[in-house]
């Protein structure tokens, strides 16, 4: 009996010594568990914070690339990244089609190989040494300005070369240079004449009659020759400043009859017949400006034209647009002129034209106020036979 009782007891032990174990183990595996749990998330934690920041890295490299992209095919200026072997880094299409730069050697190739322009090479030398040049070229017949830095690359030296097509403002400048010294020699030539006759008048050297009715006449004609240029000057500088702004309703025929009224001496003088439309047109515009361009028109068409002579003026319904034509079968202009009319003070014959009390400065009127009316200009001309000069001009400006 005693001996049953104390198995008993051992047994009670040896199950509550398995309790216990079981009840420790398990306590142990749930830890071990949770710790790896807890690993687990924070391992996945890390891996989505990496897979974020990839994210976010392979969005910057695609706007970096996009970026690049768009300075490579629509950025207007040249740009050209040189490493400092002198090859081409990074070259944009304006920079490829301005310097005719050969692609496929582009990467294997130093500069100096690939482009021929011996103004470009030498700025490049001279950035090498100085670092920085800014220079004004001539390629290709375009003016460029060009921007030549050395630069820090990652691993070593480089230079940077932004091209800038200054071609259209070089232009204006030339325009406005030539202009200045235009109207100086214009103003000069009268004043000089005047100057001339007004000292001899004055010394008393000129006091038989029809010697001061010869030089009084002289001094009139050239001083008439010098208020129709400043007049001119006015007119051009007033309808490029666009000032005037009175757009209303005008009748075509009436504004060709006003400018028929003003040169009629000039007409009936010229043995030239004018024939007119034979219909009208009523548009949108301005009527001191549309008048003074028919006045223009028809002058030169009468101007350069041969005794016996005709000058026809028409206007036409060209869908939203209405053409007036001055066409006459005079002198013509030859071919090499034909792009150079409309300029300032542009004559083709100087003699002639100023024989004719020409400044070459009618057309150029006309020009602008066919710009300020949204219009265009075109010009039909053969020498020894004629010549045809049409408007565009919308039916409705603002
Ligand atoms: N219808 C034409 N026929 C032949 N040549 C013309 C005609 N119209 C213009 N030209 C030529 O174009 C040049 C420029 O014309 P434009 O009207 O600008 O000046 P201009 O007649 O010489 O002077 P302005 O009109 O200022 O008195 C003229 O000098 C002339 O040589
Ligand atoms: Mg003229």
């Amino acid at each position: 009996m005693h001996n049953i009782l104390n198995n008993s007891w051992i047994m009670l032990y040896i199950a509550l010594f398995f309790m216990l174990l079981s009840v420790f183990l398990s306590f142990m595996c749930i830890r071990i568990l949770k710790k790896k749990n807890s690993q687990k998330l924070k391992f996945q934690k890390k891996i989505s914070k990496l897979q974020w920041r990839l994210k976010n890295a392979k969005q910057d490299l695609l706007n970096e690339q996009d970026a690049i992209q768009i300075l490579q095919k629509h950025m207007v200026e040249s740009i050209i990244i040189l490493d400092d072997c002198d090859k081409i880094r990074l070259a944009n299409d304006s920079a490829i089609k301005l310097l005719k730069i050969d692609k496929n050697q582009m990467k294997t190739h130093s500069i100096f190989t690939l482009i021929n322009d011996n103004d470009f090479l030498a700025a490049l030398r001279e950035s090498k040494k100085n670092s920085s040049v800014k220079k004004k070229l001539k390629i290709d017949g375009c003016y460029i300005r060009a921007y030549m830095n050395r630069v820090e690359l990652a691993e070593s030296y480089g230079t940077i070369i932004l091209l800038v097509d200054i071609t259209d403002s070089v232009k204006v400048e030339d325009i406005r240079r030539e202009f200045t010294a235009n109207v100086s020699h214009e103003l000069k030539t009268p004043l000089t004449t005047i100057k001339g006759f007004g000292e001899l008048f004055g010394s008393g050297m000129i006091v038989e009659p029809d010697k001061v009715i010869k030089y009084g006449s002289m001094i009139q004609r050239e001083s008439e020759r010098l208020l129709f240029l400043i007049n001119d000057i006015i007119r051009l500088s007033e309808i490029e400043e666009k000032t005037e702004r009175n757009i209303q309703k005008i009748s075509l025929l009436t504004i060709t009859e006003d400018a028929l009224q003003v040169l009629n001496e000039k007409i009936e003088k010229s043995d030239i017949k004018i024939i007119l439309p034979e219909s009208d047109f009523i548009i949108n515009g301005n009527e001191n400006y549309l008048r003074e361009l028919m006045i223009n028109l028809i002058d030169n068409a009468v101007k350069y034209n041969n005794t016996g002579g005709f000058v026809k003026i028409s206007f036409d319904n060209k869908l939203d647009k209405i053409q007036i034509s001055v066409k006459d079968n005079g002198i013509g202009i030859p071919e090499d002129s034909i792009d150079r009319i409309f300029e300032r003070f542009y004559r083709v014959d100087k003699s002639r034209s100023k024989e004719r009390g020409g400044t070459g400065l009618g057309l150029s009127i006309v020009k602008h106020i066919v710009d300020y009316h949204k219009g265009t200009i075109s010009i039909d001309s053969k020498l020894g036979e004629g010549t045809e000069i049409q408007i565009y001009l919308p039916k409705n400006v603002e």
